[in-house]
């Protein structure tokens, strides 16, 4: 793990963007809120710690209730960016198979400077769960403050989009219910692996990485407290930010639109 308020910054030639522009960022993704039938939501809790919403406008209660979020640490900006090309490039059609809600950058005091916690160095994917005795962030406090509403966006999966800074290769976080399931973690992994190395094997950050994949690892992240809140799947990708933006950025914009597939087509798996 890096030094948590040293700062990093890239630039996107496909986006023209600087990773650090959240006003661009932020325009860019209202642009296509009508496009998806998504509306904006502000959670709080004030201006320089805004926590934004994207929800359906008509959900269909016969459809999977999914959850795209990203941007808990600032110095992983694909994430971010990254579900902002999914906007940009895919067919807003994805909305008729499921009810799609999102945190498109959960941090964005830490994005805006480049550095992993928000500016009051707090960890924005830590203390949701309180057994595991760590203080919420900010951002933190107003989620859990709709955690009714986040696990009922969040019942039938959960994606996360992370990096590390510190590596070259990817690889993902699953916490699946059923054996069947492992078939969807194995396709994030692919959507990955065409276009970033992945870890196959080893140890990170205390973790067994099987063929890419680190299985049920329980802590208090927030996709950990909402499969534990009782979603049917979660995943957390990790890209690594030791490659090239833009290829991360393409490779988390695959893993949101394979996440959303497979999700639509395995109701009924477990
Ligand atoms: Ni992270």
């Amino acid at each position: 793990m890096n030094e948590p308020q040293q700062a990093y910054q890239w630039h996107s030639p496909m986006l023209s963007s600087a990773s650090h522009d959240v006003p661009q960022l932020l325009a860019r993704l209202q642009a296509q809120l009508a496009r998806w039938g998504l509306q904006a939501q502000d959670l709080g809790p004030d201006d320089s710690n805004r926590v934004w919403l994207y929800r359906k406008i008509m959900p269909d209660p016969a459809l999977p209730a999914v959850l795209v979020a990203a941007g808990f640490h600032g110095e992983e900006p694909a994430g971010p960016w990254g579900l902002l090309h999914f906007l940009e490039q895919q067919d807003p059609v994805l909305q008729r198979q499921v009810n799609l809600s999102l945190l498109p950058a959960v941090n964005l005091a830490g994005l805006g400077l480049g550095t992993r916690f928000n500016q009051h160095g707090e960890n924005p994917n830590r203390g949701y769960q309180e057994r595991y005795g760590h203080t919420p962030s900010r951002e933190g406090v107003v989620l859990l403050q709709h955690g009714d509403v986040l696990q009922q966006l969040a019942r039938n999966g959960i994606l996360t989009c992370h990096e590390d800074v510190l590596l070259s290769q990817a690889y993902l976080y699953s916490f699946e219910r059923e054996p069947q399931h492992a078939a969807l973690s194995a396709q994030l992994r692919q959507a990955l692996g065409r276009h970033l190395p992945l870890i196959v094997d080893g140890i990170v950050d205390d973790c067994q990485v099987n063929n890419g994949v680190i299985k049920n690892h329980a802590d208090s992240s927030f996709e950990s407290w909402l499969f534990d809140a009782g979603a049917e799947l979660a995943y957390c990708t990790e890209t690594p930010g030791q490659a090239e933006f833009d290829v991360r950025i393409r490779a988390v914009a695959e893993v949101i639109q394979v996440f959303l597939q497979q999700v639509a087509g395995a109701r009924g798996l477990g």
